[in-house]
């Protein structure tokens, strides 16, 4: 008799979206009735300006409140008891349950290092006094690798200095979300203002947690992302998810052409 392997049937972390629905001053922009988003390593969410992509990542971190709907986290992608309606639980405890979102408008600790700024992410959230952290050694000691692995990555200028670019700002941003080890990755264009080089390894970074596990999902204006990074991708127009397809079905197909790629893209 030989000892059979226990099989483990792991699956990606996924996201339910049902009849979820924002409006402001009485204008809806965004209604999607039913979407999982997690079920592809990497996904893409398009569509054109104003079609209602950050309100609906905004929606996920309940960093903006629904008019009504449910979105709940299945930790291994199947329904049970690990389930997280993440529509009750306050924004600031997502990442507890390892949701984390990069944001498309910076919003940037202007007080704090950019060597802090990611020390800062790397701590537990149970420091109440969060100031605290830069005189723990041992918070130091085990975020340091870390930290450096990326500052060393991306080449910033000066880590004890204070993040001058927007580019520069994005990528902190982008980096204090690496830190937090997260099992859901959202990106709000997390490329728009950096450098071809740097973009490049922006994704490489994200495909290598998307290849360990964490599902992404990256809200794009540049394509060539998209097409080259996303195992599948959903198209968004006047608030609803109306698509999702591979890259190549959803670039070739009509309704995106007219509503947002335009005629002779390639
Ligand atoms: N806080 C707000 N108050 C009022 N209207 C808002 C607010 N946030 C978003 N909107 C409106 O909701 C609609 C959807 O905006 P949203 O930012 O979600 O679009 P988007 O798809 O992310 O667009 P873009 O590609 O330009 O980033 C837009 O018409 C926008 O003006
Ligand atoms: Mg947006």
């Amino acid at each position: 008799m030989t000892d059979q392997p226990a099989v483990v049937t792991t699956t990606r972390p996924e996201i339910l979206i049902q009849e979820a629905v924002k409006s402001f001053s009485g204008r809806v922009v965004v209604d999607v009735d039913e979407l999982t988003l997690g079920a592809a390593p990497i996904e893409g969410l398009i569509g054109p300006n104003g079609a209602g992509k950050t309100t609906l990542m905004r929606m996920i971190m309940h960093s903006t409140s629904l008019d009504r709907g449910t979105i709940t986290l299945r930790p291994n992608g199947r329904v049970g008891d690990d389930e997280v309606v993440l529509s009750q639980i306050p924004s600031h405890r997502m990442a507890g349950y390892g949701v984390v979102k990069s944001n498309q408008v910076i919003m940037d600790f202007e007080k704090l290092t950019i060597w802090d700024s990611l020390l800062l992410a790397s701590a537990d959230s149970k420091y109440e006094q969060p100031h605290r952290i830069f005189d723990e050694q041992k918070v130091f000691d085990r975020a340091n690798a870390k930290i450096t692995e990326y500052l060393d990555l991306f080449g910033f200028a000066d880590p004890s200095g204070f993040a001058g670019s927007a580019g520069e700002k994005k990528l902190l941003d982008i980096v204090r979300c690496l830190l937090l080890e997260p099992k859901f990755l959202l990106l709000d264009e997390p490329t728009a203002g950096l450098p071809d080089d740097i973009t490049e390894k922006v994704m490489a970074v994200i495909k290598r947690m998307a290849d360990e596990g964490t599902s992404v999902v990256i809200v794009e204006h540049n394509l060539d992302v998209i097409w080259n990074l996303c195992d599948e991708v959903h198209f968004m127009a006047e608030g609803h998810v109306i698509m999702r397809g591979d890259p190549e079905e959803i670039r070739a197909h009509k309704t995106v052409v007219e509503k947002y790629l335009g005629e002779g893209h390639v």
